[in-house]
């Protein structure tokens, strides 16, 4: 007997430090001549700002496809869907029938997840991760420990309420001591009754979908939301989200096996940001750091909140392309580098005594070790690599060396037509 697999492989675009690295720039491009676009973890913690001939887009939870009027866009069963935020923005376009598709087994975050949320981030105080508040751990800790609800149970109303309800009596005690109110019987059941309405025409089984597409010789890309340094297991734990952000979270976030994924994007920064607490060992506090934040508008897209900025990390890159496989990166926002005398690059960290390669699991123990690069005065809208400054180059080349991956596309400003394919 022969086994079917699939004719193409999905490529896969990941982000490799922090999140924010600009993947839905990239995500869009791309999907221009993709058929299908699919998320496969996170929720709407995740903001994408496109720009699209002078038109912004803000995306938290449709892929990043959807300005593709010809792409087909997949939540997958790994993200967690907040039916509100995702009714909200669906709003912003004019037909999604037969577009947009929300596996039936992705996780619901409902409003007593961002409650939960935000109270546990209140009682960490010092501590607290700085999380977007959206719900996204309580949703992915119910999934987990087995209680949490699934986007296909809003085809029978009565039945999931109870379960909800169920829930709520069972963790009574909890919920009590966050302070947090619940609803009613009746107000759960109206909640529900108008998520189902709008959102039960979207909801299948994303993953026959993608075997299906696959299959067919169609074109899939995979949309990783965050970035590698904010995975469950490989990020900077416990500063971390709680989902699985690295390209092996599309096998599960999606149901496809490691033999589909073709292609594998890592994007990065041509420096570093990073929103919420925790380690950031090339993190600038001074006036490089400052400059760096203005020139790349570095605010969040989902909860405005300022980035904190630094020199890039090379040692970081590294570690995170060996674990996502990347075929090649996307060096992304080098015109924000535009105008410094000189641009630093971390390449080692001094760790226990000796210099490292590698990111140890205790990395607010390491010293950033630098080579410092002549700068140059304009990279902004380049579109060629020949038009690249001199010194510009040399700092991308070293890139590429220390990295131990090569340069496949460079990114001169927010606009889709800026950007240097290799
Ligand atoms: P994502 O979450 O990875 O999709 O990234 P965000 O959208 O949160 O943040 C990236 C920001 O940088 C967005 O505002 C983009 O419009 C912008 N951006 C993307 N590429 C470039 C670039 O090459 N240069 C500049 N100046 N901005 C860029
Ligand atoms: P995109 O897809 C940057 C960060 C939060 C916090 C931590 C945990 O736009 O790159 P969570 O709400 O997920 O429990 O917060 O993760 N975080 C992001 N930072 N970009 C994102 O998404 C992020 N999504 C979550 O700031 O530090
Ligand atoms: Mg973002």
């Amino acid at each position: 007997m022969t086994t079917i697999q699939s004719s193409r492989k999905a490529d896969l675009i990941v982000g490799i430090q922090w999140g924010d690295e600009g993947k839905g720039k990239i995500v869009d491009l791309l999907a221009q001549k993709y058929d299908a676009v699919a998320r496969y973890q996170g929720g709407h913690n995740a903001g994408h700002t496109i720009w699209v001939d002078g038109v912004k887009y803000a995306l938290h939870l449709i892929p990043s496809g959807v300005l593709n009027p010809e792409a087909l866009n997949i939540i997958g069963n790994g993200v967690v869907v907040c039916p509100e935020a995702l009714i909200k923005e669906m709003k912003q376009f004019d037909k999604l029938e037969g577009r947009l598709f929300v596996s039936e087994s992705a996780h619901m975050i409902l409003n007593y997840h961002i409650a939960i949320d935000q109270a546990k981030e209140k009682m960490r105080g010092e501590k607290a991760i700085g999380t977007t508040g959206r719900g996204i751990g309580p949703s992915y800790a119910d999934k987990i420990s087995r209680s949490g609800h699934r986007m296909g149970e809003l085809k029978d109303i009565d039945l999931l309420t109870e379960s909800i309800i169920e829930h709520f009596e069972q963790n009574a005690a909890v919920f009590k001591a966050m302070d947090i109110l619940l609803p009613s019987k009746e107000e759960l059941r109206t909640e529900l009754t108008g998520y189902a309405e709008r959102l039960l025409p979207f909801v299948c089984n994303t993953t026959k979908m993608a075997w299906d597409l696959m299959k067919n010789d169609k074109k899939v890309l995979l949309e990783g939301a965050q970035g590698t340094l904010l995975d469950i297991d490989h990020g900077t734990y416990p500063y971390v989200t709680s989902s699985s952000t690295i390209s092996a979270g599309a096998c599960t976030g999606l149901g496809i096996s490691p033999k589909d994924i073709g292609n594998i994007t890592g994007i990065v920064k041509a420096y570093c940001t990073r929103v919420g607490n925790g380690p950031f060992p090339t993190e600038e506090f001074g006036a490089a750091g400052d400059r760096l934040r203005e020139q790349g508008h570095e605010f969040g897209t989902t909860t405005g909140r300022p980035r904190r900025c630094g020199w890039f990390d090379a040692v970081a890159c590294k570690h995170a392309s060996r674990i996502n496989g990347c075929d090649e990166l996307s060096i992304m926002k080098l015109d924000v580098l535009d105008g410094f005398d000189e641009v630093k690059m971390c390449i080692a960290y001094e760790y226990e005594g000796r210099q490292i390669d590698y990111m140890p699991s205790d990395i607010e123990n390491v010293i950033p070790v630098y080579k410092n690069f002549p700068g140059w005065d304009k990279t902004e809208g380049v579109r060629s690599w020949a038009e690249l400054p001199e010194t510009a180059k040399s700092y991308l080349k070293f890139l590429e060396k220390v990295t131990e991956t090569k340069i496949g596309m460079i990114s001169t400003s927010p606009d889709r037509n800026d950007t240097i394919l290799l």
